[in-house]
């Protein structure tokens, strides 16, 4: 099934759907220069875990691309220096660190090399990125295809689509892979408050899809649950700890709670490279929070009395406890803690510790 594809190289150049445009304009940008992939990753033109980390792969490609030097020994300082700019442009998804560091593990091994060749390099690891994302999002898909059947109602939070990714998504993949197959399957999409991603993204691409999707509040989802309509619940993840905790957008762990006590399954699809093996528990991980205005005046809407503060954190952490399953391009591993996390390090990419 296709999904629209969030980043693109073409001819030569690298091309983003500008998401805070959707769902009103599907538009296409060029990013040109590292500080505009910064700002797009930032401002969240360019978002989710998968998706911001092939996006600053690129950027990382573009700063060595513009770079002057005879070799990549010539390159290499300028290329630590945007790695780490690009890697401060969103604290809490690893798959951005992670994304940079296996380009810089690496292009190390190449330093002799021509400044040319180094650059060609630095070009094909991140369309390896590209297309490995897009092959682990259909296998999620698969794995997590056989937690559905047909006539099934999910609920989702946030975007963990094809936008959210390269394409097809991580917990939407599994809705995408049953669609195909010829299931019915109708899902229930959270706002996704404050920046709306559920209805702006999600529900854009399910409904161009062609798969049912009814928008609730955040804060119907419980009752909605407590109602029955809700059969199983697919989330996605910006970072998972080696304990099984899983960060994602905030109001997902409200949604384990009430999953929990309605006895709904609480799946969590991501791709290995979102295991964060070097940090133990969801207390160890940072949590981005963002501007008051995201609150405050979200769209530019004043919805708030003037001089009232508002906080913003844009993630949170469900315990490992609260997951039935994880789905990963690995299948499907229930039982989550450190443990049975621990088998799945050995199939993680071999890329650089971040
Ligand atoms: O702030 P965002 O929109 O980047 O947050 C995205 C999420 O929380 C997604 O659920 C997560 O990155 C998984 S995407 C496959």
């Amino acid at each position: 099934m296709q999904t629209l594809q969030s980043i693109e190289l073409r001819d030569g150049q690298v091309w983003i759907i500008d998401q805070t445009l959707l769902p009103g304009t599907l538009e296409h940008i060029r990013i040109d220069s590292v500080n505009q992939m910064f700002e797009a990753i930032q401002s969240l033109r360019v978002r989710g875990a998968p998706a911001i980390g092939v996006a600053a792969a690129f950027g990382v490609w573009i700063g060595v691309r513009d770079a002057a030097g005879q070799s990549g020994a010539d390159l290499w300082p300028h290329l630590e220096q945007v790695s780490e700019r690009l890697i401060s442009a969103r604290p809490t998804a690893v798959n951005l660190a992670w994304a940079i560091n296996s380009l810089r593990q690496d292009l190390a091994l190449h330093l002799d090399d021509s400044a040319s060749d180094f650059k060609g390099r630095a070009l094909s690891l991140a369309l390896d990125l590209m297309r490995n994302d897009v092959q682990t999002c259909i296998r999620i898909g698969e794995h997590g295809a056989a937690l559905l059947h047909d006539g099934m109602t999910v609920l989702t939070h946030c975007n963990a689509g094809g936008m959210a990714t390269v394409a097809l998504g991580t917990a939407l993949a599994p809705i995408y892979v049953a669609t195909q197959r010829g299931q019915h399957i109708e899902v229930f999409a959270d706002e996704t408050r404050p920046l709306m991603q559920g209805s702006r993204l999600t529900a854009y691409e399910l409904s161009r899809a062609g798969i049912p999707v009814t928008i609730i509040c955040d804060s119907a989802a419980p009752a909605v649950m407590q109602s029955g309509r809700i059969e199983a619940v697919f989330v996605g993840a910006d970072r998972v700890a080696a304990n099984g905790d899983v960060a994602n957008k905030i109001g997902t762990y409200g949604l384990a709670l009430a999953a929990r006590a309605h006895n709904i399954p609480f799946y969590v699809a991501a791709p290995i490279s979102t295991i964060d093996f070097n940090t133990a528990s969801g207390s160890d991980i940072v949590i981005e929070e963002r501007s008051e205005a995201e609150v405050l005046q979200p769209f530019g809407q004043q919805t708030a009395p003037e001089g009232v503060r508002a906080y913003n954190p844009a993630f949170d952490v469900t315990p490992a406890h609260l997951v039935t399953a994880l789905i990963t391009e690995q299948g499907i591993l229930r039982g989550i803690d450190a443990q049975s996390m621990a088998s799945l390090r050995s199939k993680r990419m071999p890329v650089a510790d971040h």
